[in-house]
């Protein structure tokens, strides 16, 4: 869809909760199930372009039944974090990244792109807005949620000419229930995740809820995930909720990190995308060593199948085993349910990325070496 007018920051009105809630504390959060006091929103016409942003009490949005959101799954979203550091300056982790993702899952299914410069300034006043919803425990973040639907009522199967893009915020820690502790995959074979040319590398809600019954089944084998094997060899593709990373000792003295390359069925996450740069520039000698890796390491972005990481595990080449994800940060993985038995990973001392003690510290160096985008104003109070 062409952009008429684009998303306009100056335009912004903002309508303050007379109702704000109570905040909880950080040790009982669910995630995803605590929102702050304020949303963003944006309405979008194909006649106008996009319309004036506006900040107000977070609540139900009213919205036609016919509205294509809820026949054709038009709807993309994002998820990114804004954290508080040790000296209590307040960063988003990466936002350029997920405004790219955000316009190229727009283009795959007709919704209207905008320019992410301008809703980064909009982030920014919305969480400034709540910035006292920021938790200021280690391994806890604000969770910031863009979504982009189609409003358009409307049963043709076509592009909407009227959308909506909304932003909502929820104070988290670790995704899954049992905290960061190593987390237990059921390899599933029986369904796919994503198909060549299909939607797998967009950020669309449609690739979401048909994995539910993959996760129930693997829930209900007592496994926290399931991990996507796709086709007749098994390949390792991702969790859903993150990326996956196989490292291994390889027979000539080094260290391997492997991931799934980005050939359409895996989605370019950025927290992957931070894993590779940090590893990469480990290699190139950019950044301090990693602890606990001696040897010489190299990164390969390339196919790998759970037989190659099953036999690994039994003559000892598995080094570790991890998911990385916004939600997921870094998941360490402690073994694989893979047709009727359980494939194991070493955790504890011997890994060298995903050991959760080390996380912290890998992710606050990685954090104070690559740009990020501070948040002004808030900053300063
Ligand atoms: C994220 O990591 O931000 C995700 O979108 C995963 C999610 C489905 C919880």
């Amino acid at each position: 869809n062409p952009v008429t007018g684009d998303i306009e920051p100056s335009k912004l009105k903002t309508i303050t909760t007379d109702q704000p809630k109570e905040l909880p504390s950080s040790s009982g959060l669910v995630f995803g199930r605590t929102f702050t006091d304020h949303m963003l929103t944006i309405p979008w016409k194909a006649t106008t372009g996009w319309g004036p942003p506006t900040i107000q009490p977070y609540g139900p949005l009213s919205l036609p039944p016919s509205a294509t959101v809820f026949h054709y799954a038009q709807e993309i979203f994002e998820g990114l974090k804004a954290y508080r550091d040790a000296t209590g300056r307040v960063t988003m982790f990466r936002p350029d990244m997920n405004m790219k993702r955000m316009n190229t899952s727009a283009q795959r299914v007709a919704l209207p792109t905008f320019n992410g410069a301008a809703l980064i300034e909009l982030l920014k006043s919305l969480i400034r807005k709540d910035k006292h919803w920021i938790p200021d425990v280690p391994g806890y973040s604000l969770y910031i949620r863009p979504t982009l639907i189609g409003t358009q009522p409307a049963l043709g199967v076509q592009p909407p000419d009227e959308a909506l893009l909304f932003v909502i915020c929820s104070p988290v820690g670790p995704y899954y229930p049992t905290g960061f502790k190593p987390i237990a995959l059921y390899g599933t074979t029986e369904f796919s995740r994503a198909a060549p040319g299909g939607i797998g590398a967009f950020k669309l809600g449609a690739n979401y809820a048909p994995g539910v019954v993959a996760q129930r089944e693997a829930a209900a084998k007592g496994y926290a995930q399931n991990l996507w094997l796709h086709g007749p060899d098994h390949h390792i593709t991702e969790v859903g909720t993150m990326n996956t990373m196989v490292v291994f000792k390889q027979p000539n003295g080094v260290t391997e990190l492997v991931t799934p390359p980005l050939d359409g069925m895996i989605l370019p996450g950025v927290t992957r995308d931070s894993v590779l740069a940090l590893a990469r520039d480990h290699i190139s000698g950019q950044s301090a060593p990693i602890d606990g890796l001696t040897e010489k390491l190299v990164v390969s972005e390339r196919p790998v199948t759970m037989k190659e990481v099953k036999e690994a595990s039994q003559d000892g080449r598995l080094v570790e085993f991890f998911g990385t994800g916004t939600a997921a940060v870094i998941s360490t993985v402690d073994k694989i349910g893979y047709l009727g038995e359980d494939v194991h990973i070493p955790v504890g001392s011997q890994t060298v990325f995903g050991n959760p003690p080390k996380i912290p510290r890998e992710a606050e160096r990685y954090r104070s070496e690559h740009p990020q985008v501070p948040i002004p104003a808030l900053n300063k109070h």
